[in-house]
């Protein structure tokens, strides 16, 4: 295998996603879409560089978190649009580290390193990537004549019966760094959109016989992303290889079709997670099990079970805890806690072996500001209780059910406040007017 240098192209406006977020900055389970190609890219190249125009800045500033590694150089946009015109602003400022570029684009969130590496085992000096479609719609056509390819073609600029050449250009190439110094000065914008098109260079080269290699590739790992259809399609195929990775890896899963997992989810040891079940951020889950359609944001679970119907919100942390059907956890610190109904617990600690009863509050927020609840051991906090922040509740305390506690309550009391029951006899007779039987 030989060893590149990459080039992903991404100064595209991106206008077809009707979005004023960067296209290239769209997310597809958690992660933006040139957060995925850099990640494959770096696999294969330690010499990795994106191309940016439009939104540069706040594309550079978000992968950069990510990737501290990879440059980024700006596009001469007004004098050279097009793919054509990336390539010449990136080597008018840069001199590849490797005699061969692989180019890539930042719409194509679901190229894999693998297949990618198929473009080094040739010795051509062109190596194009080929499609072959029920329809060639959306992409460059390939001519051939005689059984060998003559050049790309974009629809564009297409005849009617080129359009209907089902064979087509992918995007993707690699290509020697002197065949492009040879021949980017030769490109020109005569075309429909008046841009240069990088799709030129594969005529102009062959042309003067350098050898160019078809590469045919799988149509799923190099989807472009150009619309919102086409970003919840390519959604789709990277959630199932995430699913399938955890599958492999000893998680249980029902209905597997309708859970949503995050790029940035883990699991570790073995968990069960049913249908509707959607898992958002950095989730840790460990030896648990997550029941239908409950969802899970950024939290860390560990020898717990979740829902049905249950909601864990950020910086929630739970450990040997059981959470029922409607329970809505946030920001809780949970050790060994029974919550099993229709709860709302926000910003709170509870200790071991505390339950909590269908339909206790914590009332975290007083309008302005958010408020701590903390719960010891043993506490059992009877139904319907509102616990008004901020409050302790120490080891051992019981709370009376239909309380409202605005109070500390010390270890070992139990804490009631409501109103006495009292009765009015045979109140029902006289307020209907009718007789006792
Ligand atoms: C391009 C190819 C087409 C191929 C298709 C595959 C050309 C001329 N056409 O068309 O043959 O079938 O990809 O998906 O290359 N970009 C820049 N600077 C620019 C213009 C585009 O960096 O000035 C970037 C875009 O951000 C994008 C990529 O290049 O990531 C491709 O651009 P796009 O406009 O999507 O090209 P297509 O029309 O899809
Ligand atoms: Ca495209």
């Amino acid at each position: 295998m030989r060893n590149c240098s990459i080039v992903i192209l991404a100064a595209g406006m991106g206008s077809r996603m009707k979005s004023s977020t960067p296209k290239v900055l769209h997310q597809i389970c958690g992660r933006e879409m040139l957060y995925y190609s850099l990640k494959e890219a770096l696999k294969i190249s330690d010499d990795v560089s994106v191309i940016l125009y439009h939104s540069a800045d706040k594309i550079q500033e978000v992968m950069q978190q990510h990737f501290p590694k990879i440059r980024f150089i700006r596009q001469d946009y007004e004098n050279y649009p097009g793919t054509g015109g990336a390539i010449i602003s990136f080597l008018k400022s840069y001199t590849p580290r490797y005699p061969s570029l692989l180019i890539l684009n930042g719409d194509m969130p679901l190229v894999q390193a693998e297949e990618l590496q198929q473009f080094l085992d040739t010795n051509a000096e062109i190596v194009m990537s080929v499609l072959r479609l029920q329809k060639g719609d959306g992409y460059g056509r390939i001519i051939m004549q005689n059984g060998q390819v003559k050049g790309i073609v974009e629809e564009k600029d297409a005849t009617l019966e080129q359009k209907k050449i089902n064979i087509v250009n992918a995007g993707v190439y690699l290509i020697s760094c002197e065949v492009l110094q040879r021949f980017l000065p030769c490109l020109n914008n005569n075309n429909a959109q008046q841009e240069y098109y990088l799709t030129d260079i594969v005529s102009l080269a062959l042309e003067k016989k350098i050898l160019l290699q078809p590469l045919e590739v799988k149509e799923e790992n190099f989807k472009g992303v150009n619309t919102k259809l086409d970003l919840s399609i390519a959604e789709e195929i990277m959630l199932e290889r995430i699913r399938n990775y955890w599958l492999n890896e000893g998680v249980i899963m029902h209905q597997k079709e309708s859970i949503y997992i995050d790029e940035r989810a883990e699991f570790i040891g073995e968990c069960e997670i049913e249908g509707g079940v959607k898992i958002f951020g950095n989730c840790k889950i460990i030896d648990s099990i997550i029941k239908a359609h409950s969802v899970v944001e950024f939290s860390e679970i560990a020898h717990s079970d979740i829902g049905p119907f249950a909601h864990i919100r950020p910086q929630t942390q739970m450990i040997n805890t059981h959470i029922g059907n409607f329970v809505e956890v946030k920001k809780g610190i949970l050790k060994g806690v029974k919550a099993g109904h229709l709860s709302y617990l926000g910003d709170c600690e509870i200790d071991e072996g505390s339950n909590i009863g269908a339909g206790v509050i914590t009332c975290n927020y007083d309008g302005k500001q958010k408020h701590q609840t903390r719960i010891g051991k043993n506490v059992f906090v009877g139904s319907d209780t509102q616990l008004v922040a901020p409050i302790n509740l120490a080891d051992d305390v019981l709370i009376a059910a239909g309380s409202t506690i605005t109070t500390d309550v010390p270890q070992g009391s139990l804490a009631i406040s409501r109103t006495k029951q009292n009765h009015k006899e045979n109140f029902f007779y006289t307020f209907f007017n009718k007789e006792k039987k």
